[in-house]
């Protein structure tokens, strides 16, 4: 065996594999050092091929034997997979290898967690449990069979036997390896059942260890409300009896769609009141219907090749938003998924690791699963969505189910339906998939005899690769407000195909008040000059409420970048303003506490570097910090009063109203925190009945430089909850002030619940330490030199979890040439370590260009 070098995969190059597989069966004999693997499948010429070598991927595998058609055979084998010679039709591979679960820290293949065995295959995990066609496009029934003296072992699909020390599953709908699941355990269900409404009875059960037990009740339902969403909206049902879910402690990402068997981070399963912030239970239901959405958009219809991964997740991100947006109101949903794409997609976007939604070229798949792929990629669902309208986008989807189902489609596929269910030639909509980069859109207007033009020009900056940008379809929602507030001109979706466009709307008594991109018609940086009155007026008056939300953002940030460079406080114009909306009780409290949140100190960076000034993170954080207080100081007076309005007694609900209301409680505590020197907070830390209290009472406490008595109490209070227990590592850090954040995360490590091997509470440290910009920005360039140590420890145990967090190093070309400086040694030092995986070798050699 010897090493190979990380290779280049190219979207150009795709060739089917040369065989398909009638059936697979395996059977595994567990055990945590000397896992035995046996294989049995049955390939048939594929008559789409021209042919080619046999290779089957195998890596961290060791072959005991292999035999086709039951004569043994030695096969040559590397560090990537086998070849051998095979018969010219149909053959019957056979093989048994032994692997080593107890062992496997990277998480990807069988591996072991808390004493359960499991697996995750996605993306190309299943290589390391057999030799395989380890690619999206083979698509095989399989036949498991699972011996082990644990009580519980599950694989997907339909369990036909079970007896002592063994159990056989059967999953009757080809899939592709990725898909593949396993779980043996000392595991407890809570169970429910679902009718869908094709009259299938199906068993619904979370499996958990034993402990936590209670904690599965609201997952179950969220899923039940998932299955019948899905029915109601898009008319897909489930297709098996059972559909298990199972809790892990040790993941790599959030969750994993396997058919009929998901795996869960426990973090985005396990649900409680006491343990459980309002944001935890949004995100757990969220992903419960992600992963089951899979179902049909990745499962039945999955992907040719993982350069088509948005396929899936563009589609099915898409579908969950849908989702969260029906049970939990439209606009507060909207702008939560625009904070969260402008703060990560946008960033991602703008910097070295910019990509199309759909990749051209790749070392480590595993690298691709970003906000770009998936954020991005659910905005084009959208913007299609909107461009042929909501029933065109129905029959279009109708179109996709019945012809796709049962294929591994690609992009071209899924723009095909739509060209056909509404006759529109999608060529240049099909640029947003390829080019990278987040266009920016600038506006002009006049207005002459009651006509109101506004002129548009698009300009998407260079990317990696990508020198030349072509003008994109971007659906622009405008309406027209009236100086009184009334609409002059309701919503209606202007086309810009152009680099230069403009639009007229004829017969205005006045100049009318434009409100652009309504409710974020597109994923673009919208650019237009306009005076501080103007965005007050659409802050108080705007119909749509997410202009209304952003009018508000757009302020805070030009007056953050006033305070920053020029020392200027907020004008009265955007105090007055805020304090309007928040004094209106018609509005919901959801929303209220949406306008009162700052954009992040990041954001601000960011702004001023796109301004062509160079960032300094620390006058960053003073000038947030002196807002706040600035704020805080003008609505003194109706504080109080919001927030003693916005308690919420009772037994605890996660539903959408009291959260709302804790919401706005607590952005108005920080606020309080700023005057009082955190009575109200410690109050309420003492007084807090369920987690979303507790927590926001300790980090506003911890934000203005409290808290020490409660950083105890809290420890002594949760020191057993594992996902309680990321919460406290990752809020102190996050919330230190910037002198001392470093040094906070470093005490961190050495403390004895710090298990770095443990994905969550690796990023529960490392994530809250990049995302305290501030802090991980602090000049003497420790903060850079403590997260490059960490991640050279990282990398050789889980090169996944390392590689990604190495993005935290995106950002280096803004800043000053001591930071970039800083930032290269650092990514220097990860790049020139001996043997560096190639998950990370990528990110590093992206990051700098
Ligand atoms: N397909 C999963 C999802 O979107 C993502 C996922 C789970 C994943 N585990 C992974 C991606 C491991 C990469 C590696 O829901
Ligand atoms: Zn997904």
């Amino acid at each position: 065996m010897k090493d190979a070098a990380p290779q280049t995969i190219f979207l150009a190059d795709y060739t089917p594999f040369p065989w398909l597989i009638d059936a697979v069966s395996l059977e595994f004999h567990l055990s945590p050092d000397k896992t035995r693997v046996i294989s049995k499948i049955v390939f048939r010429p594929n008559p789409a091929s021209k042919g080619g070598e046999f290779f089957l991927h195998g890596e961290h595998v060791t072959l005991i034997w292999a035999k086709i058609d039951g004569a043994t055979i030695t096969p040559t084998v590397t560090d990537k997979g086998l070849t051998c010679a095979v018969p010219d039709g149909a053959f019957t591979w056979e093989a048994e290898v032994e692997i080593a679960p107890a062992t496997n820290t990277a998480l990807e293949g069988l591996y072991m967690s808390s004493g359960m065995y499991c697996t995750q295959c996605e993306a190309e995990g299943f290589r390391r449990i057999t030799y395989y066609p380890d690619r999206p496009d083979v698509m095989a029934v399989f036949t498991v069979r699972v011996e082990s003296a644990l009580p519980v072992l599950l694989s997907n699909g339909d369990l036909v036997a079970q007896g002592d020390g063994f159990a056989q599953w059967h999953d009757p709908w080809p899939k592709p390896a990725y898909l593949f699941a396993l779980v043996a355990g000392d595991l407890i269900a809570t169970s429910d059942n679902f009718t869908t409404m094709e009259g299938r009875n199906v068993a619904l059960n979370i499996w958990v260890r034993p402990g936590d037990e209670g904690k599965c009740a609201f997952g179950l339902e969220a899923l039940k409300s998932a299955m019948a969403w899905d029915e109601q909206v898009y008319g897909c049902a489930y297709d098996l009896d059972i559909f298990n879910i199972v809790a892990v402690d040790d993941f790599n990402a959030g969750a994993m769609e396997n058919k009929g068997l998901n795996i869960f981070n426990s973090a985005l399963i396990l649900a409680s009141p006491a343990t459980s912030t309002d944001r935890d239970f949004e995100r757990i239901e969220a992903v419960i219907a992600h992963e089951y959405f899979h179902n049909w958009t990745g499962n039945r219809i999955t992907c040719r090749d993982w350069f088509q991964l948005c396929l899936k997740e563009g589609l099915t991100v898409f579908r969950d938003q849908q989702f969260t947006g029906d049970m939990r109101g439209h606009a507060v949903k909207r702008i939560e998924d625009a904070i969260l794409l402008r703060a990560r997609q946008f960033r991602e976007d703008n910097g070295p690791l910019a990509h199309p939604v759909r990749p051209e070229s790749f070392v480590e798949i595993n690298n691709f699963y970003t906000v770009t792929v998936y954020e991005k990629g659910a905005e084009l669902i959208g913007m299609l969505k909107r461009l042929v309208g909501d029933d065109a986008y129905a029959r279009a989807l109708d179109l996709y189910f019945t012809r796709h189902d049962g294929d591994a489609a690609t992009i071209e596929d899924w723009l095909a339906v739509f060209t056909e269910a509404t006759g529109r030639d999608l060529t240049q909509f099909k640029r947003w998939y390829a080019q990278a980069g987040t266009p920016r859109v600038t506006v002009l207007d006049d207005f002459k005899d009651g006509t109101y033009t506004i002129h548009f020009e698009q300009k998407t900056n260079p990317t990696p690769g990508q020198d030349e940008k072509l003008p994109q379809v971007i659906p622009i929602a405008v309406g027209l407000l009236n100086p009184d507030g009334s609409e002059a001109v309701a919503t209606r979706i202007l086309e810009m195909t152009q680099d230069r466009q403009s639009f007229a709307f004829t017969g205005l008594d006045s100049r009318p008040i434009p409100s652009i991109l309504r409710d974020f018609s597109a994923p673009v940086i919208l650019e237009r000059d306009t005076t501080m009155n103007e965005r007050a007026f659409l802050l108080a008056r705007d119909t749509d409420p997410f202009n209304r939300w952003d009018a508000g953002r757009e302020l805070a940030r030009a007056v953050l970048r006033g305070i920053v460079t020029a020392g200027t406080p907020a004008p009265r114009a955007y105090l007055d303003g805020l304090a309007a909306v928040l004094r209106d009780d018609s509005l919901d409290p959801a929303f209220r506490a949406l306008v009162l949140s700052l954009p992040s100190e990041d954001d601000t960076a960011q702004a001023l570097s796109e301004a062509g000034q160079t960032p300094d993170p620390l006058a960053i954080y003073h000038a947030h910090e002196a807002l706040r207080v600035q704020i805080a100081q003008h609505l003194q007076d109706m504080l109080p009063r919001i927030y003693a309005q916005n308690q919420v007694g009772g037994p605890y609900s996660p539903d959408a109203v009291a959260a709302g209301k804790r919401a706005l409680g607590n952005a108005v505590l920080a606020y309080l925190a700023r005057l009082d020197g955190g009575m109200q907070a410690a109050q309420q830390y003492d007084s807090a009945a369920n987690m979303t209290q507790q927590l926001a009472a300790f980090s506003c406490l911890l934000a203005i430089g409290k808290g020490v008595d409660q950083v105890q109490a809290f420890y002594d209070q949760w020191q057993d909850d594992r996902l309680v227990m990321d919460k406290w590592f990752a809020l102190q850090i996050a919330n230190a002030a910037p002198e001392v954040a470093v040094q906070t995360a470093k005490a961190l490590t050495q403390h004895a619940l710090f298990d770095w091997r443990n994905p969550n509470r690796f990023r529960s440290v490392f994530g809250a330490l990049a995302g305290n910009a501030a802090g991980f920005h602090v000049a003497s360039g420790a903060g850079y030199d403590l997260l490059a140590d960490w991640l050279i420890r990282l990398d050789p145990a889980n090169p996944q979890t390392a590689a990604r967090m190495t993005a935290a190093f995106e950002t280096w070309r803004r800043y000053g040439p001591d930071r970039q400086a800083g930032m290269r040694t650092a990514l220097d030092r990860i790049r020139q370590t001996k043997g560096l995986s190639p998950d990370t070798g990528e990110m590093v050699a992206r990051i700098l260009g």
